[in-house]
């Protein structure tokens, strides 16, 4: 299927590793051209020169922090430079890990953090950069959050309590933008697979073992899965899907919807 976002700009943040770059490498193999963001310059820079060599699209490395204005803005010049963002991924660094009990997150630093990386960040990217697709009558705001959201994992408050706010202004900027052409949609993951990750893990080996065994599939995700998703909300086709969270977490949820 031609999910019909050739030639269009994508904008992916935090995707100098991990999920933020399979996302870029998934919408760069549909044949959008790609801008990649996070803080660390050589990082990217190698991310973008293995997508442009993979894929045969542009792709520009734009290195700042999702926490500075400033970098912001420079990141929105750039993009205005290259014809303005087409679609927006927002993809975030990660809470204070490992996560503990709710009742033994008492340590205020880390709540801050939290609020920083998973909610306060994805705001100010959100609001920095939105503005400039009004005037296409095009575009597609992709949120990753995560299936936390919807239904509360132990020891996740850290997680939980902010991608909540995430899905709650991307809701609200989904009803007020949907006017001019642009979606605004969630993905919701958990149990993917983030054995790319080196250093600090999210999870003690005890908390891993246990999560495969949270879905009925039984096993872990693939950042092929979560990515393939992300691009179909990304595409022509998802157009009538708007204010929505699809949760990509192999059936884990009780939830019916
Ligand atoms: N795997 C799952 O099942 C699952 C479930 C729920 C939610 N998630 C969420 O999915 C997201 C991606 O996960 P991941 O495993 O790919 O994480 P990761 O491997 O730790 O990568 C995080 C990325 O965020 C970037 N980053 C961190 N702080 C930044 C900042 N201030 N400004 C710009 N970029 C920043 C990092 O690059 P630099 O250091 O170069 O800036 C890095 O590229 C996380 O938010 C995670 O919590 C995953």
């Amino acid at each position: 299927m031609d999910l019909g976002i050739r030639g269009k700009l994508a904008l992916v943040t935090a995707s100098s590793g991990g999920m933020g770059m399979n996302i870029a490498h998934t919408l760069a193999a549909e044949g959008a051209n790609i801008v990649l963001f996070a803080r660390t310059e050589d990082k990217l820079q190698a991310v973008a020169k293995e997508i442009r060599e993979r894929h045969g699209v542009e792709a520009t490395a734009v290195a700042g922090s999702m926490a500075e204005k400033a970098d912001i803005a420079r990141l929105a010049g750039r993009l205005d430079a290259l014809g303005g963002v087409d679609i927006l991924i927002l993809v975030s660094g990660r809470p204070p890990n490992p996560l503990r009990p709710t009742l033994d997150e008492d340590d205020l630093a880390r709540w801050d953090q939290a609020y920083q990386s998973q909610l306060r960040n994805v705001i100010q990217v959100a609001n920095g950069i939105a503005p400039q697709m009004l005037g296409k009558r095009w575009g597609r705001i992709i949120a990753i959050t995560s299936a936390s959201a919807k239904e509360p994992m132990a020891v996740h408050a850290l997680s939980t309590v902010f991608r909540a706010g995430v899905t709650a202004y991307m809701k609200g900027l989904a009803n007020e933008i949907g006017s001019s052409g642009i979606t605004v949609n969630c993905v919701a993951p958990a149990l993917i697979d983030t054995s790319h990750r080196t250093g600090s893990a999210a999870y003690t080996p005890e908390q891993a073992a246990k999560r495969k065994t949270l879905t009925p599939l039984g096993r872990m995700g693939t950042q092929e899965e979560i990515c393939g998703v992300i691009a179909f909300l990304a595409s022509q086709q998802a157009g009538f899907v708007t204010g929505s969270t699809i949760a990509v977490e192999g059936g884990m949820l009780g939830s019916l919807f």
